[in-house]
């Protein structure tokens, strides 16, 4: 199956996300996510995408872990998504910025209490002394906020990254494969077709 290109790079991404959406993947909506620092070292690690619109694709973490702290001092990234069953691949790549608060916010409230509780308890990417150290935040979480509602931490938020730059990848026989790059431009999109 070859790729019939749209004018919006985004209209493209949705039709091949809710193909494989029908898929049995377990989490369909994971995605490679590269940062890096300010003196260029790379790091990449899977997040969940949680929206996907016209200004740009949305993912919540801890502000502080070493991705915050790669974005808070080089705010570009690049998304991967990878599905074997449909031989396709999309890099996505552009400046991120974060949410907004009140965004974050509706977020937050959406997720189970535990995890809630989980993203107060964890200091995401520091150094765990031992397991106990973080069931022990846990608990004192838990009993923090007893029945009251869980707020969002303020260390804890989601970015956009304002997609330039896509790449459509679909397998082809003898690793000849199909190529479609969308470059965001003024007023729209440029698309060229790379070699393999
Ligand atoms: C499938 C999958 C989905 C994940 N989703 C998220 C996510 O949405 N947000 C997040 O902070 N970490 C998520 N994680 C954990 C990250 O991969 C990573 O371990 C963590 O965010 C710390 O990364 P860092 O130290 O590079 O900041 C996910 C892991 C997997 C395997």
């Amino acid at each position: 199956m070859s790729i019939t290109p749209r004018e919006d790079p985004l209209d493209l991404f949705r039709e091949w996300y809710a193909e494989a959406g029908r898929l049995d993947l377990g989490e369909p909506t994971a995605v490679a996510l590269a940062t890096a620092s300010a003196s260029g070292r790379p790091s990449a690690r899977m997040v969940l995408l949680k929206g996907a619109e016209a200004d740009g694709f949305v993912f919540y973490t801890n502000l502080e872990s070493r991705k915050g702290q790669d974005l808070q001092e080089n705010p570009q990234a690049a998304l991967l998504f990878h599905w074997h069953p449909l031989r396709r691949q999309i890099r996505i790549e552009g400046p991120v910025e974060p949410v907004s608060a009140a965004e974050a916010d509706a977020y937050f409230a959406s997720r189970q209490r535990d995890s809630q509780i989980g993203a107060w308890a964890s200091s995401q990417s520091r150094p765990l002394p031992g397991r106990f150290a973080l069931e022990k935040e846990v608990a004192a979480t838990a009993v923090r906020f007893g029945f009251a509602a869980v707020p969002r931490p303020p260390f804890w938020s989601g970015y956009r990254l304002r997609h330039t730059y896509l790449e459509f990848w679909n397998h082809g026989a003898f690793r000849l494969h199909d190529r479609l790059v969308y470059h965001r431009q003024e007023g729209g999109w440029r698309t060229e077709w790379l070699y393999p």
